[in-house]
């Protein structure tokens, strides 16, 4: 039984067409059967104890045929998979390699020893592993995972800032296509953001594109921070009023909210970091204690399991991004070798430095 399909187009949205297709250099591999023998059953059984508390027992058959056949050919292939920890518990807890914020993914590519990197997350975020990671093939399992925040802004439109700005440094969020990057003199991610802008000694630095995280960070420091329209449409739906309306019914809740959430609700949270600083925060709560998460639904999900003990009130939206990369697409993107992701080497080679910059910038 198999529900791949074989014949669906290899669709390559890549930036530059290579001469030798992944496929063509790596072969295509047998379907493996994606049956709930007695084999995958005891083979998955310790992956699906990190799972049980969000998918129960009854689905579970659907899954462990995908892990089971994922963590096979991810071993023939010599391939890793990095997840983003908005990915779903099934992905982040069953078959992906390595498993961090923004930051922490882009390091993990850098250094990454196998020959694929099967990159669970959005675009940009694949994009960014091809560029540390040049000689490296990079897939994803589905190459519409965008994200508003990198469609919210071009190259071009970062050309005509700096024409307009000669001399303002522009550091743009990870969150942006390689063009993006390759126009920026450094790169920056929700946890090194106020960082990477102090890093400059200019009084006014542009930090784009997205405004609230720009208007978060502007808060934590003496620049004037410059700004773009940017918005990422999972956090900018989140209220004050309505993380009030749970404080009110239990003024003991703690809030941690994501910096690209509105300033208005990071100004009532207790705690407000990158994904992966979140988690930390929340592991390092007392057991008990009641957290509201302000944040993307998996992440909840995946906290829980870091954080035992911990009461998590979780208001999620979804990101419809995140959510196109599932156990069915990864599978595919192994036993095809699709999607790469390819960048044009003179924009990659400049999009590089700025990626390379930030990654390289000292704690202190
Ligand atoms: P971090 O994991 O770097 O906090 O980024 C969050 C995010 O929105 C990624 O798309
Ligand atoms: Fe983009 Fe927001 Fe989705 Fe992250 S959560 S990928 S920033 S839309």
């Amino acid at each position: 039984m198999s529900n791949l399909h074989q014949d669906s187009a290899s669709v390559s949205v890549a930036n530059t067409t290579p001469a030798v297709s992944a496929a063509e250099r790596f072969g295509v591999l047998d379907i493996p059967e994606l049956e709930y023998t007695p084999e995958v059953a005891r083979e998955t059984a310790p992956l699906y104890e990190r799972v049980r508390h969000h998918i129960p027992e009854i689905e579970w058959p659907v899954h462990a045929p995908y892990v089971h056949a994922i963590n096979r050919i991810k071993k023939e292939r010599n391939a890793v998979i990095l997840a983003h920890n908005y990915q779903t518990p099934e992905i982040f807890h069953c078959v992906a390699d390595f498993a961090g914020d923004s930051l922490q993914l882009a390091r993990e590519a850098e250094k990454v020893d196998a020959e694929i990197i099967v990159q669970c997350g959005v675009h940009f975020m694949a994009e960014t592993s091809k560029l540390l990671s040049p000689t490296k093939t990079v897939l994803i399992p589905d190459m519409k995972a965008g994200c508003s925040l990198a469609e919210s802004i071009t190259g071009e439109d970062v050309r005509l800032l700096r024409e307009a700005n000669p001399g303002v440094p522009i550091v743009t969020y990870v969150n942006t296509s390689a063009d993006v990057k390759a126009e920026s003199d450094i790169c920056c991610t929700s946890s090194n953001a106020v960082r990477v802008v102090e890093s400059f000694e200019s009084d006014t630095v542009y930090l784009i594109p997205d405004e609230f995280l720009a208007q978060n960070v502007a808060r934590q420091t003496s620049k004037k921070i410059l700004t773009w329209k940017g918005h990422c449409e999972v956090h900018e739906r989140f209220t004050a009023e309505e993380l009030l309306a749970y404080k009110e019914a239990d003024p003991a809740i703690q809030i941690i909210a994501h910096p690209e959430c509105p300033p208005s609700v990071v100004d009532i949270a207790d705690f407000s970091g990158s994904t992966s600083s979140m988690i930390d925060y929340a592991k390092g709560r007392k057991p008990g204690a009641k957290v509201l998460l302000v944040t993307e639904c998996s992440m909840a999900s995946n906290i829980e399991q870091e954080a035992k003990g911990v009461e998590f009130i979780k208001p999620c939206n979804l990101c419809p991004h995140m959510k196109r990369i599932t156990l069915p697409k990864i599978l595919e993107s192994l036993v095809y070798m699709r999607e790469e992701v390819l960048v044009d080497p003179v924009m990659a080679e400049k999009a590089r430095h700025a990626v390379e910059r930030m990654v390289n910038l000292k704690a202190n």
